[in-house]
């Protein structure tokens, strides 16, 4: 059977893993041939297609970023849809899929495959934050890198007595947010799930500060506060109906100091946290992830969604991987805010 790879949407460290975790296994015991679409879909719908082989993917599973590249390209909208991917697979001989993304590529792969092609999915995501699957590969990479810029954020912190602001990604939830702050022992943790005052995060900030602590503020980007409603958001005004520029964490400093007198910076890490090396852990989930798609394959589990529950590699349907997004509960938010202050 040939096969073809695809990643799709913003990009994660363990992708190449997958990819080699796939080849290997499809090659040596499944009999598998393989093609990789060049920048997700968009190589699907418009034939661009390169040669997968073991050469190709020797030593990749270190390397960060995806070796086939990836795009946001929705193959529905106006790129020509389930025919030109059919007539696109025909020409190449591809019998079949393996779509590697977040919810936007497997609501695609899901249609497709309800048209009858045959596709099994991977899920990725750097958030963390897809319901049917207990951690995403990305994921903790994403939050050790985090841990580290907080670590030095932390020392020139102290060394001004200044209270840090470090901004994480999470555009609906806050798993970096909740896993790096606990682990870089944070004194406010601030996630979109959790509604938090100004006033309360400046009481937390004045307490670490009075005990003589430089205050260590973590944020994640969806987070709104709870000042800022829906009348000031869509004015782009921010909590105190001045013009909201920057990010949340460039928005909190001055309202930070303003309340507390205290020194504030704000650092936002961006996309430093999806670039780079994946941590061993993430190695090992992903190149797992890999094996069990080409097995998926293998078996003819069109529609399904390889996923990690506990410490095995299960498959749930499409539209249980689609269902829920994956937020933090509210006893996990509990037990870090004892840590506040
Ligand atoms: O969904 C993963 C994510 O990293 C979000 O946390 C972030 O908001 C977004 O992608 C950034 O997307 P882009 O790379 O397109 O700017």
């Amino acid at each position: 059977m040939r096969i073809g790879i695809l990643t799709s949407g913003g990009d994660c460290p363990g992708l190449n893993a997958v990819i080699r975790g796939a080849v290997l296994k499809g090659v040596q015991i499944n009999g598998q041939e393989f093609v990789g679409f060049r920048d997700g879909w968009r190589g699907v719908v418009e034939n661009d297609v390169v040669p997968l082989g073991r050469k190709d993917i020797q030593g990749i599973s270190k390397q960060g970023g995806t070796i086939l590249g990836t795009s946001r390209t929705n193959p529905f909208e106006g790129n020509g849809g389930v025919e030109r991917i059919t007539e696109n697979l025909k020409r190449r001989g591809i019998d079949a899929m393996i779509a590697i993304g977040g919810e936007g590529t497997l609501a695609a792969a899901k249609r497709l495959t309800d048209a009858g092609l045959k596709i099994v999915g991977v899920p990725k995501t750097v958030d963390n934050d897809l319901g049917a699957t207990d951690y995403t590969f990305g994921f903790d990479t994403a939050v050790q890198i985090a841990v580290d810029a907080m670590d030095r954020l932390r020392t020139t912190g102290e060394s001004h007595s200044r209270c840090m602001v470090a901004e994480v990604m999470g555009r609906h939830v806050g798993w970096i947010a909740l896993h790096s702050g606990m682990a870089a022992g944070a004194h406010a943790i601030l996630i979109p799930e959790q509604k938090t005052s100004v006033e309360q995060l400046a009481e937390w900030v004045r307490s670490a500060y009075d005990r003589g602590r430089a205050p260590l503020v973590v944020v994640a980007e969806g987070f709104v506060p709870d000042e800022e409603d829906d009348a000031h958001s869509e004015r782009g005004l921010d909590a105190f109906g001045r013009p909201r520029l920057g990010g949340i964490g460039e928005r909190l400093a001055p309202l930070i100091e303003e309340l507390t007198g205290i020194e504030t910076r704000a650092t936002t890490l961006g996309h430093i946290q999806r670039g780079g090396t994946p941590s061993a852990y993430d190695r090992v989930l992903a190149t797992r992830l890999g094996m069990a798609a080409s097995d998926s394959v293998l078996e003819g589990l069109w529609g399904r969604m390889v996923a990690l529950r506990g410490t095995d590699i299960v498959h749930v349907s499409f539209e249980e991987a689609l269902g829920t997004l994956k937020v933090v509960p509210q006893n996990r938010y509990d037990e870090a805010a004892i840590l506040f202050g």
